[in-house]
């Protein structure tokens, strides 16, 4: 039986800047998924490097940081009956040339860099994600 979780979900600068923070606020809330917290930002960059420290090692992670801090993001804590994959499924791929079409990341991006939405990928990532950015 599914259960009730809370998955950390962070609609990046393209997105924002690109005014589609509603279209995909809708695509969350038609799947049954509830916003708990929500909050528009913009991310220093010692944040951006402890949230994709697991990636400090690849020649994109100077990208990463530098586009993560391009603009404001809007963050947000999103519960419902097994929201940590129900979310990895409605994002779609990280690369969006993967990402199947019907997926947010499939309909609205197309480059791995800027790929519009962060969500987080276990539920152990979530809990420690959520802490990070709403303390
Ligand atoms: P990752 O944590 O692997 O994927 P996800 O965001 O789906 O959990 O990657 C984090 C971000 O790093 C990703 O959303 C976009 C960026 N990235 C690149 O710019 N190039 C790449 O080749 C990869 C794998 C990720």
């Amino acid at each position: 039986m599914a259960d009730i979780e809370k998955t950390f979900i962070m609609i990046k600068p393209d997105a924002v800047r690109d005014r589609k923070t509603g279209l995909i606020i809708d695509r969350i809330e038609r799947c049954g998924l509830t916003i708990e917290k929500m909050e528009k930002c913009e991310l220093d960059e010692d944040l951006v490097k402890v949230h994709y420290a697991h990636l400090a090692d690849k020649p994109f992670f100077g990208d990463i940081v530098d586009f993560m801090t391009s603009g404001p993001v809007v963050k947000m804590v999103v519960s419902g009956l097994s929201a940590v994959s129900k979310m990895r499924t409605l994002m779609g791929a990280t690369n969006p040339l993967d990402a199947a079409p019907g997926t947010i990341r499939g309909d609205f991006a197309n480059d791995v860099n800027a790929n519009i939405i962060h969500g987080s990928d276990s539920l152990e990532n979530a809990a420690i994600e959520i802490e990070r950015f709403f303390g």
